[in-house]
């Protein structure tokens, strides 16, 4: 620009002007009801693109938020006070019987309690947020500011119901940016879902069982169902009854949403049948790698032609048992490569001279980096997402929730190793898979084909996801999309009804067929008796 002609100048001055403001009149108002953490991580990635494209933004967190900020400049907040939270207090307790479960015996009791244990955290987390639902809609004063702020839509992460049901509040069209509902995977509440191809997350299952594993994934579906049905809904549903109209039924708001934008892609999840209405934006937070912060720059450069490793367990685990985390230190330390290790908490005894510990780091940036090697990972969506973009084989460590099926994504496509915190400590099964993948190029030339083919698209996925709800701000909603199948009970969704109602006239047609075949019978019998008799009296 600054070698321009002054008029030149002027006229791209304008010509920017003129743009700039066209923008800002064309910006949407959007309502976002984010969830906390990992979700929230990719969510605000979301506001900035938005934000970017000139629309204006709102962000309803509660006033005991862990991860959400007060006003950026991206977004303005809404601040909801409620007296529980979901943050580290609520996590870490449950982090700590997770870990003790799974490094203590392994058996069925144990298998149960950490079932129960991970659903009564999940439990608590929809109390949590009902109340919060139930504190919004019971301040007059904040629903009126709401409705006067004439929102185009309603973002929301509907694995937290709140937002679902503040858009009905607001009869605004509903977009979600999704993997997880309540009651499991997105997919499974509204595709066709055949159970024998399509594993239920917690089963640890692929698409390929054997006849036991299917078994096993219609029970994890039952369990899946029941405490959906009888423990989780209800609460939802309590809120909907108390603030709506007693026709209105949760599962049918839940359901309804205009646009289901979905955080996976079909590198990633196994196929599956899908709808009309589902937009798919695996990776569409990673972006090509920025320059490192110098420091950091000049440790990965250090690290000569063996490269680097990064470790990160994500936002939600915060501590591990002091064996593990010397055992881990220790065997970076036998490594030739430099380490950068993502760990809150105390330093091991064991770290090694190659190892940087970090509060923080660029993730994104340093997956990108050519010297990135290995990245040791919890299977968060989010950094399994960034490995696949960047291309970067992985160790998984996982914890708790999809964080082992989503590795196990991976390790299908002969991406990555899965270790468990029960042995990640013992006879130095660490090392071993570090050296494995390290040494076998198959796992690089794997996650570097996955790569490819997860970038080859005709538009990148944040983009998709925006025009898509671009889309839904145009039309004011995309109820076209929808399928019906989301207002019908399930017997007429899976036709029994029909079958029943079939059934029975073949019933009543094959009862009349025997009865005519019966009494033609007997008629003949009758006959024959009679032209007998006659025969014998003759
Ligand atoms: C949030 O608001 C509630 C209710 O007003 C209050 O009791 C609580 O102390 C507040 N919490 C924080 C962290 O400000
Ligand atoms: C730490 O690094 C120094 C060189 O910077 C090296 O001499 C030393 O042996 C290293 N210590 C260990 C324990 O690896």
């Amino acid at each position: 620009m600054l070698g321009m002609p002054p008029h030149k100048y002027v006229t791209s001055l304008l010509l920017l002007i003129v743009f700039l403001s066209w923008r800002i009149c064309h910006g949407g108002n959007i309502l976002i009801v984010p969830l906390e953490g990992s979700h929230w991580v990719n969510m605000d990635i979301m506001i900035k693109a938005l934000h970017s494209r000139g629309h204006s933004v709102d962000v309803v967190r509660t006033n005991t938020t862990w991860y959400i900020q007060d006003d950026s400049l991206h977004y303005k907040t809404i601040t909801v006070p409620v007296t529980e939270a979901f943050n580290q207090d609520f996590i870490n307790p449950i982090l700590k019987k997770v870990i003790d479960i799974e490094r203590g015996e392994s058996s069925v009791l144990s298998f149960a309690s950490l079932q129960a244990e991970m659903f009564t955290a999940m439990f608590n987390v929809h109390r949590i947020m009902c109340k919060m639902a139930t504190n919004m809609f019971e301040d007059k004063d904040l629903m009126d500011t709401l409705k006067d702020r004439k929102y185009d839509l309603v973002l929301t992460d509907p694995a937290w119901g709140a937002g679902i049901m503040l858009a009905h509040a607001l009869k605004l069209p509903l977009v979600y940016n999704v993997r997880w509902i309540t009651s499991g995977e997105g997919h499974m509440a509204i595709a066709p879902s055949p159970l024998s191809y399509i594993p239920l997350t917690g089963s640890g299952l692929s698409d390929k069982m054997t006849f036991i594993q299917r078994v096993k994934n219609h029970l994890f579906s039952i369990i899946w169902q029941v405490q959906d049905r009888f423990l989780i809904r209800p609460h939802y549903q309590a809120v909907c009854d108390r603030f709506f109209s007693p026709e209105v039924r949760y599962i049918d708001l839940l359901h309804g949403a205009d646009l289901w934008l979905m955080r996976v892609d079909f590198v990633f999840e196994f196929p599956r049948p899908t709808m009309p209405n589902v937009v798919y934006m695996g990776g569409f937070q990673c972006k090509p790698a920025q320059p490192l912060p110098e420091h950091l720059e000049e440790f990965v450069q250090s690290s000569g032609e063996h490269g680097v490793i990064i470790m990160s367990l994500g936002t939600f685990v915060n501590e591990l048992p002091a064996e593990i985390t010397n055992e881990i230190a220790a065997t970076f330390a036998k490594l030739p490569q430099k380490v950068i290790w993502k760990h809150k908490g105390g330093r091991p005894a064991t770290l090694g001279n190659n190892t940087l510990i970090v509060d923080w780091m660029p993730q994104n940036d340093l997956l990108g980096h050519p010297k990135m090697k290995l990245f040791v990972a919890h299977g968060g969506t989010n950094g399994v997402q960034e490995a696949i973009y960047h291309g970067v084989p992985v160790v998984g460590l996982p914890v708790f929730f999809d964080q082992y099926d989503n590795l196990l994504r991976l390790q299908e496509r002969g991406a990555a190793m899965i270790l468990t915190l029960a042995t990640v400590d013992k006879d130095n099964n660490f090392l071993k898979a570090i050296q494995e993948v390290l040494n076998e190029p198959s796992y690089r030339m794997n996650m570097q084909r996955l790569s490819r083919l997860h970038r080859d698209q005709p538009m990148k996925p944040l983009d998709t996801a925006l025009f898509w709800i671009e889309f839904v701000m145009r039309h004011k909603g995309a109820a076209h999309l929808r399928t019906e199948s989301y207002r019908m009970p399930w017997y007429s969704y899976h036709s029994v009804d029909v079958a029943l109602f079939l059934l029975t006239i073949a019933l009543v047609v094959l009862l009349i067929v025997i009865g005519l075949v019966w009494s033609c019978f007997r008629l003949c019998c009758k006959s024959k008796v009679k032209s007998d008799k006659t025969v014998k009296k003759e």
